[in-house]
């Protein structure tokens, strides 16, 4: 059984008139193993990764591969064979045993059009978000304000940490936003407050060079805004491509309870490594690029857009790639002896080292990592703390989660949140009639920025997240309402403040 529900609201914070976006579903993997073709093209990765998109997929997957005739495509947009991927979280118990954690509902991929004039990617076009070895996070918790950040994006490191996400997934309180957290809590904070797993996300950056397609470090072809997601490019990145934000749900709240840890794939306890990886793999750049100036329909959802020609999830499920020869015994799934193939685990804060990659040619098979044995579980008493809107609306560079109904919040939902509750088949496959019901109550208007006008149309969802009880998979559907926060400023707020208080938010009720 399969319900739906909508317990959230997502705002996306806008400067500036284009607010369009679209988010692809992509609901099944295509695979889960070692390998990266932008990082390790024709080689074993050093990593497991969970792999979305295009069936052409490989060792060497690029472009042409993925659009090969009669290849297909796991995300719900026929039209795209991009490839999407990040690293696998294990759990690894105290005993060393690792198992792979679950992924809920597949991954989605927003395309989102905060800068302007975006341009499409370019065919041949691939990138890198993150950094694996990378084990600290040395900013505040939660984010200074987003008007103390630098105005120049010369320093991509600030920027490429606070694009990573870490959210708590607990539907019966009141959400975090997006982008909150950049590290993963503590086993012990997720047991006592993520009751519904975590949700990892990853931002892209959204500045590019023209005609640069790659780069020797994947990276440096493109850059991120001053604010993560807008904002200004750094000096020679003119081209504005959509920005990209994948978001993964993974079952976490399966090991509430249970001695051990979580674990990245790359042996990264601290998840400051997280990364993603991106091949552009639409039909054709023109395609996308129509669909980018064509596809502006608030909802977000591809049905609304008319050039895309949408597959049901079942069909997308059948889309595997070729599983090499040379990572078939590397049982990526568990249980197994220590997070596959004999990673170490590597807490940091130091960058972590080079590891022996098994049955890469000419490298012997490394050694068993170390897992360090804990002391036995006992029941967490951490409080968990909702982010506050009026707060994160302002200090984050995310997209930022919010949810409307909670008594105790800042006042930036809308007008009205509904819940959607529908049963569904456990294939995904099934498409049932939608029931919509009003949920609680009115936001509380208890601090600036207040809502001044709140549409209450029925958008479309913004983002949909899974989490699973027992045998029932709740989907949580996010819907996108025009709202206008105004903000009043108080007394002694600096101008430069006041700058970013005083936005447009495209915000976010329900489906
Ligand atoms: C390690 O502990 C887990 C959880 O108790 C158990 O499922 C697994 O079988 C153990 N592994 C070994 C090798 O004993
Ligand atoms: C939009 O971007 C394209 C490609 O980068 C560029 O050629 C064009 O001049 C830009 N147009 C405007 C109005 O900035
Ligand atoms: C934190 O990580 C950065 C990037 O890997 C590194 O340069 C720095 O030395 C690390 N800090 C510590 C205290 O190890």
């Amino acid at each position: 059984m399969r319900s739906q529900a909508t317990l959230s609201a997502l705002a996306l914070t806008l400067v500036g008139s284009a607010s369009a976006f679209w988010r692809m579903p992509c609901r099944s993997q295509t695979g889960v193993g070692r390998i990266d073709p932008i990082v390790d093209s024709g080689m074993i990765s050093g990593h497991v990764h969970s792999i979305s998109g295009g069936g052409g997929f490989g060792f060497t997957a690029d472009f042409d591969t993925l659009q090969a005739p009669g290849s297909c495509t796991s995300c719900e947009v026929t039209q795209d064979h991009s490839a999407y991927w990040t690293p696998t979280p294990y759990f690894v118990y105290a005993n060393g045993t690792a198992v792979m954690v679950e992924q809920v509902g597949g991954m989605l991929a927003y395309y989102l059009y905060y800068l302007q004039n975006v341009t499409a990617f370019p065919e041949g076009f691939q990138m890198v978000a993150g950094d694996p070895n990378i084990r600290n996070f040395t900013g505040p918790f939660p984010d200074a304000d987003l008007s103390s950040w630098p105005t120049d994006p010369t320093d991509q490191f600030f920027l490429e940490q606070r694009a990573i996400g870490f959210n708590c997934l607990n539907y019966g309180k009141t959400p975090e936003p997006s982008l909150y957290r950049h590290q993963m809590p503590s086993k012990e904070y997720m047991d006592g407050n993520c009751a519904d797993g975590m949700r990892f996300e990853m931002a892209f950056p959204s500045c590019g060079k023209s005609g640069e397609k790659d780069s020797p470090d994947h990276k440096s072809h493109v850059a991120y805004p001053s604010l993560v997601k807008e904002g200004n490019c750094p000096d020679g990145y003119d081209v504005h491509y959509p920005f990209l934000f994948y978001e993964t749900i993974w079952a976490t709240n399966q090991f509430i309870g249970e001695d051990g840890q979580f674990v990245l794939s790359m042996g990264d306890p601290v998840g400051t490594g997280y990364h993603g990886d991106f091949i552009m793999g639409w039909e054709s750049q023109d395609f996308l690029q129509n669909a980018l100036d064509t596809c502006q329909n608030p909802s977000g959802q591809i049905e609304d857009c008319p050039l895309f020609d949408i597959q049901s999830d079942a069909v997308g499920a059948k889309c595997t790639f070729d599983m090499p020869e040379a990572l078939k015994d590397d049982n990526v799934f568990g249980p197994r002896d220590g997070i596959p193939v004999n990673i170490p685990i590597q807490a940091g804060p130091e960058p972590a080292t080079a590891y022996a990659i098994a049955g890469r040619s000419g490298v012997a098979t490394s050694s068993m990592a170390s897992t360090t044995a804990k002391s036995s579980w006992a029941a967490p008493t951490l409080s968990y703390t909702a982010a506050n809107p009026s707060l994160t609306s302002a200090a984050l560079g995310g997209i930022v989660v919010d949810r409307p109904t909670g008594g105790n919040y800042g006042g930036i939902g809308p007008a009205g949140s509904k819940v959607v509750s529908q049963p569904w088949s456990s294939s995904i496959a099934s498409s049932s009639t939608l029931t919509t019901f009003q949920a609680a109550a009115s936001p509380s208007t208890t601090a600036a920025p207040f809502i001044s006008s709140a549409s209450n149309s029925d958008g479309g969802a913004v983002t949909t997240s899974y989490l699973t009880q027992g045998n029932t998979v709740i989907e949580l559907a996010i819907v996108e309402d025009e709202v206008t926060v105004t903000a009043t400023p108080s007394a002694g707020v600096s101008a430069k403040h006041r700058r970013h208080l005083q936005k447009h938010l495209h915000h976010a009720g329900r489906r």
